[in-house]
């Protein structure tokens, strides 16, 4: 058991059900201070019942989920002091401009960093002047981020932040989360883009159908898939076919490809003693990991 004055989030055992639908089934995670978690899983998953969990939105049917230490459930007050959420769809005041809508949220969060507002405001390019139902969804987007970047809390919980942004700024909210952790924040990243969560992410949690199927860090993830090797020969192949974790794809009379999530040092062992020509090995992106995991 960690510290517990050293973790951000907290579930235990917490689950949600609507009606028959299990929307999260026992999910138990801790994500320590300065970590930037990421939460991935197929439509329907569970992500967003997680988030709304976590800030007391909704209630759970049994568990528990903590934010540093206090109950969702409640301490509803108190839980959003240290934190800011953005939403995948953001809506909010329609009357109010960007830059109404960013002084209300400040207020609201009781601490924001005006320097860094203003610098977010060009990075993001948006134009405050506008009023919030003249936005496009990127740019309703946009002053949610900022709304919640220029508060600097110690919490951001962000559900599938950047949908509809635009590749440009999807650069420049990856930096935010890079400042972010050198700030010691903490993050909680609910994603489909798969890249961003490799970019950003140092623990990553995979969720199916209300249940979290694997954790860990990348490193970690990539293990579950294999590898896909091609070895070009000299002259004769080896016989590999007694490796364990080799799956052979194609073989000739002097190469061969194959799919391996073995032992390096075995195969190694096994090929050693047949001159190569060339060796390339493709690591599984998380791409590539998650068809195999969400494909199960
Ligand atoms: N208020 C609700 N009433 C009934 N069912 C709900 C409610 N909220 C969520 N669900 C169900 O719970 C399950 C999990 O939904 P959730 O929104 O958490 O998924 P998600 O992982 O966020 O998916 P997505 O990637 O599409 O955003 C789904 O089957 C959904 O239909
Ligand atoms: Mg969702």
């Amino acid at each position: 058991m960690e510290n517990n004055s050293e973790i951000a989030i907290e579930c235990k055992d917490l689950s949600k059900t609507y009606g028959k639908t299990v929307a999260l089934d026992h999910l138990s995670i801790q994500i320590k201070k300065g970590q930037i978690a990421g939460y991935l899983g197929p439509n329907g998953a569970g992500k967003t019942t997680t988030i709304r969990l976590l800030l007391g939105l909704v209630k759970p049917t049994s568990g528990s989920a903590a934010i540093f230490g206090l109950d969702s459930k409640i301490e509803k007050v108190a839980i959003h002091e240290n934190l800011a959420y953005v939403p995948g769809e953001s809506n909010l005041w329609p009357d109010l401009t960007g830059a109404q809508t960013l002084d209300l949220l400040a207020n609201l969060r009781g601490h924001s960093d005006d320097a860094y507002r203003k610098e977010l405001i060009e990075r993001f390019k948006l134009d405050t002047s506008r009023k919030f139902r003249t936005y496009s969804k990127g740019n309703k987007q946009k002053v949610a981020l900022i709304g919640a970047l220029m508060a600097r809390s110690s919490l951001l919980i962000l559900d599938e932040p950047t949908a509809g942004l635009d590749p440009l700024m999807e650069v420049e909210f990856r930096g935010c989360i890079h400042e972010a952790r050198e700030n010691g924040q903490t993050v909680f990243l609910s994603s489909h883009i798969l890249s961003e969560v490799e970019a950003l992410c140092d623990q990553v949690y995979i969720l199916r159908e209300g249940k979290l199927i694997e954790s860990g860090n990348l490193t970690e993830l990539k293990h579950l898939s294999s590898s896909e090797i091609a070895i070009q020969f000299k002259d004769n192949v080896p016989d590999i076919s007694t490796i364990r974790g080799v799956t052979l794809l194609s073989s000739g009379h002097s190469h061969l490809r194959f799919k391996f999530n073995g032992d390096f040092n075995e195969l190694l062992k096994q090929i050693s003693n047949f001159p190569v020509i060339s060796f390339f090995s493709h690591e599984p992106s998380l791409e590539e990991l998650f068809v195999s995991l969400y494909g199960k």
